[in-house]
This record gives C-alpha cells, sequence and structure tokens, in this order.
C-alpha cells in the first residue's frame, strides 16, 4: 500500500510539464473590475465602479456610510444579490475564474471552501436549536469529507483557534448561552472551517463593544498572518479598516471618491468626504493609531 510508486499504472502517471515550462504568476485570489450593480426595480446604478485585487495575506478595507453600496458589493462577489439586483458592467474573478461562468454547483464547491464570509448580527446565522460545536463539525464534515468523529474533534480545535477560552464548554453550548463576541467568534469558526482563501468580514465587528471588536480584529489579523487569510473588511467605521488593511476604497452613494495604500489615504486624504470620515473619527482613536504607526 505504502510502495505508491512500485504499483502505479500508466494511467496514475500524470505527464510531467514540459522542463522549459515557466509557472505563470497565480492570479489574484479576488480580482473586481470597474464592477457596476443596478436595481432594476429603482432603476439605479447602486455600485459605479468598484476595482480591487486582492493576493493572498493582503486586506483590501471598503469604508463609507451607510448606503453607500458596501454590502451590495460584497454581495455581488458572494453571488448572493437581492432578487432585483445585477452586475451590469465590470467583472468579478475569483482565482481567475470569472464568477458570471460559475454554474449553481460551482458556487456551492467554491462558498466555504475558497470564499467565505462572516456578516454583523452572528447569532442569526447560527440554528439556535443546535450545539454549536455541531454546527461547525457539519460544516467540516460536508465542505472536507470528513467522519462525523473527526468533524467533532475538528470544530473543538476551531473554537480553540478563535480563542475561547474553554473551546470544548463552548463547543456543548446554545447561542442564548453565549456573548455576542463569543457568537462572532463562533461564526468565524464556521467561516474558516474549510480553510478558505478569501474572508469577506461585512461589518463583522460593528455589533461588539470597543474592547470585544479589538480582540476581534486582532483574530482577523492573526488568521491574515497564520494562515494567509487574504481579507475584503467591511466598515463604516474607518479605524477599524485603518486597523486591518494595506489598501482602502472610501465609498460614497456608490461610487469610490477614494483609493489607495491605508497609510496614504489616512496621512494625505485628497477627498474632501475622507477628510470627513477621518475628522469623525478621531474621537474614537483613530489619532492613536495614526501615531503609532508613525512612531514605529
Ligand atoms: N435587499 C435590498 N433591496 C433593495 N435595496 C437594497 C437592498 N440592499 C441594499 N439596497 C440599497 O442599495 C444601496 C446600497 O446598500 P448597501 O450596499 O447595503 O449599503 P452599505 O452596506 O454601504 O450600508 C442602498 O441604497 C440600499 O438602500
Ligand atoms: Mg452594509
Amino acid at each position: 500500500m505504502t510502495t505508491l510508486s512500485k504499483n502505479r499504472t500508466q494511467e496514475d502517471v500524470r505527464p510531467l510539464p514540459a522542463p522549459d515550462t515557466v509557472e505563470p504568476p497565480a492570479p489574484p485570489v479576488l480580482a473586481l473590475r470597474d464592477v457596476r450593480v443596478s436595481d432594476h426595480v429603482s432603476d439605479r446604478e447602486i455600485v459605479q465602479g468598484v476595482s480591487f485585487e486582492l493576493t493572498p495575506g493582503k486586506a483590501v478595507g471598503i469604508v463609507g456610510e451607510s448606503g453607500s453600496g458596501k454590502t451590495i458589493t460584497c454581495r455581488a462577489t458572494l453571488g448572493i444579490l437581492p432578487p432585483h439586483f445585477e452586475i451590469t458592467g465590470g467583472s468579478i474573478a475569483i482565482n481567475g475564474t470569472d464568477i458570471g461562468t460559475l454554474t449553481p454547483q460551482q458556487w456551492t464547491a467554491l462558498r466555504g471552501t475558497t470564499i467565505s464570509a462572516v456578516f454583523q448580527d452572528p447569532a442569526s446565522y447560527l440554528n439556535p436549536s443546535i450545539r454549536v460545536g455541531a454546527q461547525i463539525a457539519e460544516v467540516i464534515r460536508l465542505k472536507k469529507g470528513l467522519t462525523r468523529r473527526e468533524a467533532r474533534h475538528g470544530a473543538v480545535e476551531l473554537l480553540r483557534a478563535v480563542q475561547l477560552s474553554d473551546p470544548e464548554l463552548v463547543s456543548g453550548q446554545y447561542t442564548y448561552e453565549l456573548s455576542g463576541g463569543m457568537l462572532q467568534r463562533v461564526l468565524i469558526a464556521a467561516a474558516i472551517a474549510a480553510d478558505p482563501q478569501l474572508l469577506i468580514a461585512d461589518e463583522a465587528t460593528t455589533a461588539l463593544d470597543v474592547t470585544v471588536q479589538a480582540e476581534i480584529l486582532d483574530l482577523l489579523a492573526e488568521l491574515r498572518e497564520r494562515a494567509g487569510l487574504a481579507l475584503v473588511v467591511v466598515s463604516h467605521d474607518l479605524a477599524v479598516v485603518a486597523q486591518l488593511c494595506d489598501e482602502v476604497l472610501v465609498m460614497r452613494q456608490g461610487e469610490v471618491v477614494e483609493q489607495g495604500p491605508t497609510e496614504a489615504v489616512l496621512h494625505h486624504p485628497r477627498h474632501e468626504y475622507t477628510r470627513m470620515l477621518i475628522a469623525e473619527h478621531e474621537q474614537y482613536g483613530l489619532d492613536k493609531f495614526l501615531t503609532a504607526k508613525e512612531a514605529s
């Protein structure tokens, strides 16, 4: 059994690439090019040209006030636009594949294993009548094809990885027994259960108090570093995006008004709207972040 090479049949042998073949560089995990989304009911272009690229271990932030099109951009990327919404321009590619070509089956295979997401209000994504460990185990079992027993063990390990202090205990608990911060960790555990390459966090820390929010952001940063997870971080709060992201897009009313490396956008905002966002958030500690970055 172990001496595979001896028993290898002709069919098992894959043709080797020609020796002079140079591997092309891997396509970005996610590439949006001038993405436009329209709402056919209101006959409005809700997203008016969003472009960015994301490679492993990188993080892009989308910031802007409520209603600016951040969530619709995420939903377009995840293939879950509301009924009468449609991508009407540009393209979205995941690992080089245009999502417009994906069948429902291919989407199902992709979700969780390649691209995953966490939203605000974790409780609504979890089943209140099933222990949280069992819910995560089910994701692992379905997506990774493990046995029930292996999946149960994997769920506890994931709860440990998202820094829940007593993962065995939490695994056996129901949603109503957990705090908002714990629930968001559980949801992150479920989202990363099948080792996705890309995680979209849409207002994932918005409902949490400042201390817990900081802990969740640290956790995302750690996953990014440890697992090379690529992140799309969406928040109306510039400080959240500033803390995690290499690049920032500032959206207003469906339009990207400013985009660039986080440092540049924060230190030298060119658009008046960005300046306003920075001024608004200074009281919440963005100042401190900027000073810390400058000092380092
Ligand atoms: N399910 C929906 N049905 C109808 N309109 C929607 C829906 N979701 C969002 N919109 C509209 O699309 C625009 C952008 O919304 P959204 O992307 O959710 O903003 P953000 O996430 O930046 O707060 C808003 O005008 C909003 O009212
Ligand atoms: Mg939103």
